[in-house]
């Protein structure tokens, strides 16, 4: 069977870098037979972001989760925690994430690639009844990215393999 995997880009920040690891990891996730769809969290939510969502978009949105089998967030750590936005997202929905894998990629451009924000994701992605995938991808030096991408792609392959392996034991 193939899995539908949602890639949901968690920053709106213009210029945000991680909308680069997020459109790479979107084209790599193609080479593992699975459907994709790209989310980015900014074309949900309207300026300025204090929460709701507008019916249309909302259910847009839901629909696309409620079909995907997992789920992969790229977000970059903003002050050791996730950027607002992917919160303000996130809290739309919940069904949509019931017991489903999730896996992170976090992002910096700093050397930990943004490891502190997949420590406080995991956390909040476990109430959503969500399955976070132990096995994080860290792009560090984010800055570099274009240089240096190749070297991610081992690192997802593992990741892929995981949430296929998750998607396989939780089919509903
Ligand atoms: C508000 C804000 C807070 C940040 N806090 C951190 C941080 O806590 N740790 C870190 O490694 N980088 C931090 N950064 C730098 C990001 O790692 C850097 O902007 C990188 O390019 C990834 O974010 P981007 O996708 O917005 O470009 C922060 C950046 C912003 C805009």
């Amino acid at each position: 069977m193939k899995y539908l995997i949602s890639i949901i880009l968690g920053t709106g920040r213009q210029g945000a870098y991680s909308e680069k690891v997020a459109e790479f990891v979107f084209e790599e996730v193609k080479n593992y037979d699975f459907d994709v769809e790209f989310i980015k969290v900014k074309d949900y939510l309207d300026k300025p972001w204090t929460g709701g969502m507008n019916e249309e978009k909302r259910n847009k949105a839901s629909e696309i989760l409620k079909k995907s089998n997992g789920f992969i967030i790229v977000t970059p750590e903003y002050n050791h925690s996730f950027p607002g936005e992917l919160k303000l997202f996130l809290d739309e929905f919940y069904e949509e994430f019931n017991h489903k894998p999730v896996g992170i990629c976090g992002v910096s451009s700093g050397k930990l690639g943004g490891a502190r924000v997949v420590e406080q994701l995991k956390l909040v992605l476990i109430e959503f009844m969500a399955i976070p995938l132990r096995n994080a991808v860290y792009f560090s030096n984010v800055k570099n990215f274009d240089q240096e991408k190749e070297s991610y792609k081992q690192f997802l392959e593992n990741l892929f393999k995981e949430l296929k392996f998750y998607c396989e034991k939780l089919r509903l």
